[in-house]
């Protein structure tokens, strides 16, 4: 299934805070940085490893490491860069490719202002970030960008999703994983997703 809705008591207890409207933005923004290094260890669990040997207090040690160019982290401007940190957090070297996407408000299409992308994406797994899979647009979009320049191992972090965005990524993208603290119920007239966090990028910057 390339939909995973990660269940951690951790995830849970803070999305259910986030959901409070009276959240200060310093609470609603530190915990969209713990889900997202929450939903990070749970999207990186079968990264391939390899050995190597280190010097260790008695001697040689057989210990492993991470193979090949590891990650390029993909955060979708403006909201994606408040689930930024928590990724950087657990993988301190990732590249970070930042990608532009406007949702029109009127037609809800998605439109590029933005990319800048890591090197060598064929050899590095892209983890996208954005807390929101509403219609999917964004999501869809940056993926295509990304596959164009030639990733091939494409993971989507987002803190809530709904069940439209899902579908749209899952038909034009099925080979794309996505992770998600929560499988919402819809999508209302507005495009907001209901229960959802209202809109998320302004609840991340304190704008309204
Ligand atoms: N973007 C948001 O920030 N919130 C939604 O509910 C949908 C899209």
């Amino acid at each position: 299934m390339p939909i995973h809705e990660i269940r951690h008591p951790l995830i849970r207890h803070k999305l259910g805070l986030m959901r409070k409207a009276d959240l200060s933005t310093k609470n609603f923004r530190e915990m969209s940085q713990e889900v997202a290094a929450l939903l990070t260890y749970e999207a990186t669990k079968d990264l391939p490893l390899e050995p190597t040997v280190v010097q260790g207090w008695c001697g040689h040690i057989n210990v492993e490491k991470i193979a090949g160019k590891k990650v390029t982290v993909v955060p979708i401007l403006r909201a994606g860069i408040g689930m930024l940190d928590g990724v950087l957090t657990l993988i301190p070297g990732a590249k970070v490719s930042a990608v532009g996407i406007a949702r029109n408000e009127e037609t809800l299409q998605a439109q590029t202002y933005l990319e800048r992308l890591a090197d060598s994406l064929d050899q590095r797994l892209a983890l996208i970030v954005d807390p929101m899979l509403a219609t999917g647009g964004s999501m869809v979009a940056t993926i295509d960008m990304l596959k164009k320049a030639g990733a091939n191992n494409i993971r989507a972090l987002v803190l809530v999703a709904a069940p439209e965005g899902i579908k749209a990524v899952e038909t034009q993208h099925p080979d794309v994983h996505i992770y998600t603290a929560s499988i919402d119920s819809h999508l209302n007239d507005d495009g907001y997703i209901i229960p959802g966090l209202g809109d998320a990028g302004d609840r991340i910057f304190g704008t309204r």
